[in-house]
């Protein structure tokens, strides 16, 4: 019998992984796409448009995590196994700007779900994408399963609702839902608005001359940094336990913005000094100083560990930019493209 899941967030970093991985399994996958004036299909297109009719594994459905009544439609409509939950503003920073939506689709997104869920059919599994975020401002290193929550952000709080609903409707209703606390988690995908893409973006643009200058703001911030794909496989496993539980997915090992920066214009022959500047735009009402996870109970009981490590990652992300840099550099080239020059506001 072919396995049905649906993916909110498919656009997403995290959802085009895990689509590709959940197809390559042999699912059917269906995905939550909100309508937008142009296409945001970019990272699923090679799935979507490679596939023919009467072999399509994948199946885009119109909604938005803000309105319950489509929610439980799709669910009838798909009937899935299992569920999920990746859709979210998932921009801390923007979190502080658009609070009450960024609760609205962070946080009630999610029991939105869950009663869809309840409503349609108990039985689904439900994966709800959860943060290390929630650790905030941390009570103990590295940052475990049984650690406490701090959240210092609307994003993060309205994470924290959402673990909680999701640990309830297992309590109550006996429902096998479960959350992964991931850890950051990048790739050559990820939005261009997070720290680690923007430097990668930046450098990789100011090495072909389409650049001037990278403006960065906290950069004593630690971070513990993996890869998507291996944390979208994590995801998976996580639904095809025995019993509902939740998982730390993390590398163990941290390191700071700067050392970021320092790493990706080194792999570059570039002095990162003399590009990078401080612009106080990007400084947090209340910053996450330092995450690091400790993944051992998943790689106890899933069997999971990250193959992709802190320098790995950071040469992936700068050969994919580079790339781009280079397409780039030949519309500008041909007169086909303007530059623009510093970088500022991005
Ligand atoms: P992302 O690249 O920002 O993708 C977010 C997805 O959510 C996009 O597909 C977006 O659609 C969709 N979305 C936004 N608002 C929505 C709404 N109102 N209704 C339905 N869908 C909506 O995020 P990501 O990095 O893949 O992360 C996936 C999930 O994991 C998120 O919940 C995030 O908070 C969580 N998480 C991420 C990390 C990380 O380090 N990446 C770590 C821990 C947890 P559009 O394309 O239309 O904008
Ligand atoms: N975005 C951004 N832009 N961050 C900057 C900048 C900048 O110019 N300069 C310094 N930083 C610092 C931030 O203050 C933060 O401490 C750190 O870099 C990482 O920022 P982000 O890459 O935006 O990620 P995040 O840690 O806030 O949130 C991401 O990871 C969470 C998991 O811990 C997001 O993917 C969340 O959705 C996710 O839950």
């Amino acid at each position: 019998m072919t396995r049905r899941a649906l993916v909110t967030g498919i656009t997403g970093q995290d959802g085009s992984y895990l689509a590709e991985q959940l197809i390559e399994k042999g699912y059917e996958v269906h995905g939550l796409i909100r309508r937008s004036s142009t296409f945001a299909t970019e990272r699923i297109d090679h799935l979507y448009l490679d596939s023919h009719v009467e072999s399509a594994k994948l199946f885009l459905h119109y909604g938005d995590l803000a309105d319950g009544n489509g929610l439980s439609r799709l669910m009838q409509d798909v009937d899935p196994h299992e569920v999920y939950n990746l859709g979210a503003q998932s921009h801390v920073a923007v979190s502080f700007q658009n609070p009450i939506y960024t609760a609205d689709v962070v946080a009630l997104g999610t029991l939105r779900m869950l009663e869809a869920i309840r409503m349609t059919n108990p039985k689904i599994r439900f994966y709800q994408a959860s943060s290390s975020e929630m650790y905030g401002k941390v009570v103990e290193t590295p940052q475990s399963e049984t650690t406490p929550f701090h959240p210092r952000s609307p994003y993060a709080v309205g994470k924290v609702y959402s673990f909680w609903q999701a640990v309830n409707y297992r309590e109550a209703y006996d429902m096998y839902a479960c959350s992964g606390i991931l850890f950051n988690h990048e790739s050559p995908r990820r939005g261009e608005t997070f720290v680690t893409r923007k430097i990668t973006r930046a450098a990789t643009r100011i090495k072909l001359g389409l650049q001037r200058k990278l403006y960065l703001g906290n950069l004593d911030a630690e971070r513990d940094w993996g890869f998507a794909g291996d944390y979208t496989e994590a995801m998976w496993l996580i639904l095809q336990q025995d019993e509902p539980d939740d998982y730390v997915i993390a590398t163990g090992e941290r390191h700071s913005v700067r050392e970021f920066a320092h790493k990706t214009f080194e792999l570059l022959d570039l002095d990162w000094e003399k590009h990078v500047e401080f612009d106080p735009r990007y400084m947090r009402p209340a910053e996450v100083e330092l995450l690091e996870g400790d993944a051992s109970k998943a790689r106890k009981e899933l069997g999971w560990t990250p193959k992709v490590r802190f320098d790995e990652l950071v040469e992936m992300m700068v050969e994919s930019d580079l790339e781009l840099a280079k397409q780039e550099r030949t519309l500008v080239d041909a007169g086909l493209k303007s530059i623009e020059w510093n970088g500022a506001g991005r």
